[in-house]
Protein backbone atom coordinates (compact mmCIF):
# COMPACT_ATOMS: atom_id res chain seq x y z
CA UNK A 1 0.00 0.00 0.00
CA UNK A 2 2.94 2.43 0.94
CA UNK A 3 4.37 1.80 -2.54
CA UNK A 4 1.23 2.70 -4.27
CA UNK A 5 1.00 5.74 -2.36
CA UNK A 6 4.40 6.89 -3.16
CA UNK A 7 3.73 6.40 -6.64
CA UNK A 8 0.45 7.52 -7.19
CA UNK A 9 1.84 10.91 -4.74
CA UNK A 10 4.19 11.26 -8.06
CA UNK A 11 2.00 10.97 -10.86
CA UNK A 12 -0.68 12.95 -9.16
CA UNK A 13 1.71 15.61 -6.88
CA UNK A 14 -0.49 15.09 -4.01
CA UNK A 15 0.92 14.53 -0.60
CA UNK A 16 1.52 11.34 0.59
CA UNK A 17 -0.07 12.61 3.72
CA UNK A 18 -2.98 14.17 2.12
CA UNK A 19 -3.67 10.89 -0.29
CA UNK A 20 -3.70 8.93 3.25
CA UNK A 21 -6.13 11.43 4.67
CA UNK A 22 -8.58 10.61 1.83
CA UNK A 23 -8.21 7.36 1.95
CA UNK A 24 -8.93 6.94 5.51
CA UNK A 25 -12.37 8.79 5.45
CA UNK A 26 -12.87 6.48 2.32
CA UNK A 27 -12.08 3.49 4.41
CA UNK A 28 -14.03 4.06 7.83
CA UNK A 29 -16.86 3.78 5.78
CA UNK A 30 -15.75 0.54 4.24
CA UNK A 31 -14.96 -0.29 8.85
CA UNK A 32 -18.67 0.66 9.20
CA UNK A 33 -20.16 -1.39 6.38
CA UNK A 34 -18.37 -4.47 7.29
CA UNK A 35 -17.75 -5.01 10.94
CA UNK A 36 -21.20 -3.25 12.08
CA UNK A 37 -20.94 -5.56 15.28
CA UNK A 38 -17.48 -4.21 16.48
CA UNK A 39 -18.29 -0.11 15.80
CA UNK A 40 -21.97 -0.83 17.58
CA UNK A 41 -20.45 -1.76 20.73
CA UNK A 42 -19.77 1.92 21.23
CA UNK A 43 -21.91 4.50 22.38
CA UNK A 44 -19.10 7.71 22.24
CA UNK A 45 -16.07 8.41 20.06
CA UNK A 46 -14.00 9.31 22.86
CA UNK A 47 -14.45 5.44 24.59
CA UNK A 48 -13.84 4.26 21.10
CA UNK A 49 -10.51 5.88 20.32
CA UNK A 50 -9.50 4.42 23.51
CA UNK A 51 -10.42 1.20 22.61
CA UNK A 52 -8.41 0.28 19.06
CA UNK A 53 -5.51 -0.89 21.01
CA UNK A 54 -7.05 -3.25 23.58
CA UNK A 55 -10.38 -4.18 21.60
CA UNK A 56 -10.76 -3.58 18.23
CA UNK A 57 -7.22 -4.06 16.78
CA UNK A 58 -7.24 -7.28 19.05
CA UNK A 59 -10.05 -8.40 17.08
CA UNK A 60 -8.61 -7.31 13.97
CA UNK A 61 -5.64 -9.59 14.71
CA UNK A 62 -7.46 -12.43 15.11
CA UNK A 63 -9.45 -11.97 11.61
CA UNK A 64 -6.12 -10.97 9.93
CA UNK A 65 -3.11 -12.97 12.03
CA UNK A 66 -0.68 -10.92 9.27
CA UNK A 67 -2.27 -7.54 9.36
CA UNK A 68 0.70 -5.29 10.56
CA UNK A 69 -1.05 -3.03 12.96
CA UNK A 70 0.20 0.46 14.62
CA UNK A 71 0.09 0.96 18.62
CA UNK A 72 -1.87 3.25 20.43
CA UNK A 73 -0.50 3.80 23.81
CA UNK A 74 -2.94 6.27 26.10
CA UNK A 75 -1.71 8.54 28.36
CA UNK A 76 -4.46 10.45 29.56
CA UNK A 77 -8.06 9.92 29.21
CA UNK A 78 -11.20 11.95 30.25
CA UNK A 79 -14.94 12.20 29.39
CA UNK A 80 -14.17 14.42 26.50
CA UNK A 81 -10.49 14.52 25.99
CA UNK A 82 -8.06 11.88 24.92
CA UNK A 83 -4.60 11.77 24.49
CA UNK A 84 -2.31 8.44 22.64
CA UNK A 85 0.75 8.04 21.67
CA UNK A 86 0.70 6.41 17.66
CA UNK A 87 3.80 4.22 17.08
CA UNK A 88 4.28 2.10 13.56
CA UNK A 89 7.33 1.82 11.13
CA UNK A 90 4.62 2.60 8.53
CA UNK A 91 3.88 6.13 9.86
CA UNK A 92 0.71 6.49 8.54
CA UNK A 93 0.15 9.37 11.49
CA UNK A 94 -2.51 10.96 8.71
CA UNK A 95 -4.27 7.44 8.17
CA UNK A 96 -5.15 8.01 11.98
CA UNK A 97 -5.84 11.11 11.73
CA UNK A 98 -8.78 10.76 9.13
CA UNK A 99 -10.26 7.60 10.98
CA UNK A 100 -10.31 9.85 14.51
CA UNK A 101 -12.39 12.06 12.58
CA UNK A 102 -14.74 9.88 11.05
CA UNK A 103 -15.11 8.09 14.10
CA UNK A 104 -16.32 11.68 15.53
CA UNK A 105 -18.70 12.10 12.76
CA UNK A 106 -19.98 8.33 13.02
CA UNK A 107 -21.33 9.53 16.47
CA UNK A 108 -22.30 13.48 15.06
CA UNK A 109 -19.53 15.15 17.16
CA UNK A 110 -16.10 16.52 16.57
CA UNK A 111 -13.28 17.29 17.84
CA UNK A 112 -9.96 19.05 17.75
CA UNK A 113 -7.03 16.80 17.23
CA UNK A 114 -3.33 18.01 17.38
CA UNK A 115 -0.53 15.75 16.41
CA UNK A 116 2.54 16.39 17.37
CA UNK A 117 5.43 14.35 16.02
CA UNK A 118 7.83 12.95 18.76
CA UNK A 119 10.29 11.31 15.94
CA UNK A 120 10.96 13.48 12.58
CA UNK A 121 9.84 10.28 10.85
CA UNK A 122 6.39 10.05 11.41
CA UNK A 123 6.94 6.36 13.13
CA UNK A 124 5.96 7.73 16.98
CA UNK A 125 3.47 10.60 16.67
CA UNK A 126 1.50 12.11 20.26
CA UNK A 127 -2.09 12.81 19.15
CA UNK A 128 -4.27 15.15 21.62
CA UNK A 129 -8.03 14.75 21.02
CA UNK A 130 -10.31 17.21 22.34
CA UNK A 131 -14.18 16.82 21.44
CA UNK A 132 -15.58 20.03 21.00
C1 LIG B 1 -13.89 -1.38 13.42
C2 LIG B 1 -12.87 -0.57 13.43
C3 LIG B 1 -11.52 -0.88 12.83
C4 LIG B 1 -11.09 -1.96 12.11
C5 LIG B 1 -11.89 -3.21 11.71
C6 LIG B 1 -9.69 -1.69 11.74
C7 LIG B 1 -8.91 -2.51 10.94
C8 LIG B 1 -7.70 -2.20 10.42
C9 LIG B 1 -7.02 -2.94 9.37
C10 LIG B 1 -7.55 -4.21 8.68
C11 LIG B 1 -5.85 -2.30 9.11
C12 LIG B 1 -4.79 -2.70 8.05
C13 LIG B 1 -3.78 -3.70 8.56
C14 LIG B 1 -2.94 -4.30 7.43
O1 LIG B 1 -3.16 -4.01 6.27
O2 LIG B 1 -2.02 -5.10 7.71
C15 LIG B 1 -5.79 -1.15 9.99
C16 LIG B 1 -4.77 -0.25 10.02
C17 LIG B 1 -4.76 0.90 10.77
N1 LIG B 1 -5.70 1.27 11.70
FE1 LIG B 1 -7.42 0.29 12.15
N2 LIG B 1 -9.29 -0.50 12.27
C18 LIG B 1 -10.37 0.03 12.92
C19 LIG B 1 -10.43 1.23 13.56
C20 LIG B 1 -9.39 2.11 13.63
C21 LIG B 1 -9.52 3.43 14.19
C22 LIG B 1 -10.80 4.05 14.79
C23 LIG B 1 -8.31 4.00 14.09
C24 LIG B 1 -8.03 5.40 14.56
C25 LIG B 1 -6.91 5.88 14.86
C26 LIG B 1 -7.39 3.04 13.45
C27 LIG B 1 -6.07 3.25 13.12
C28 LIG B 1 -5.35 2.51 12.20
C29 LIG B 1 -4.10 2.94 11.58
C30 LIG B 1 -3.38 4.25 11.82
C31 LIG B 1 -3.73 1.91 10.68
C32 LIG B 1 -2.54 1.91 9.70
C33 LIG B 1 -1.41 0.98 10.05
C34 LIG B 1 -0.23 1.67 10.70
O3 LIG B 1 -0.28 2.89 10.97
O4 LIG B 1 0.78 0.99 10.97
N3 LIG B 1 -8.11 1.91 13.19
N4 LIG B 1 -6.91 -1.13 10.80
Amino acid sequence: MLSLLSHLSKKTTISIDDLLLVYSEHFFDVLVNSYPELIKQYKDPIDMLASIESHIHVEVQKIYPDAELPTFQIQNKTKNSLTMIYKSSRAMYYFGLGLMNKTFEHFNSSAEIIMEKLKEDGTEVKFIITKN
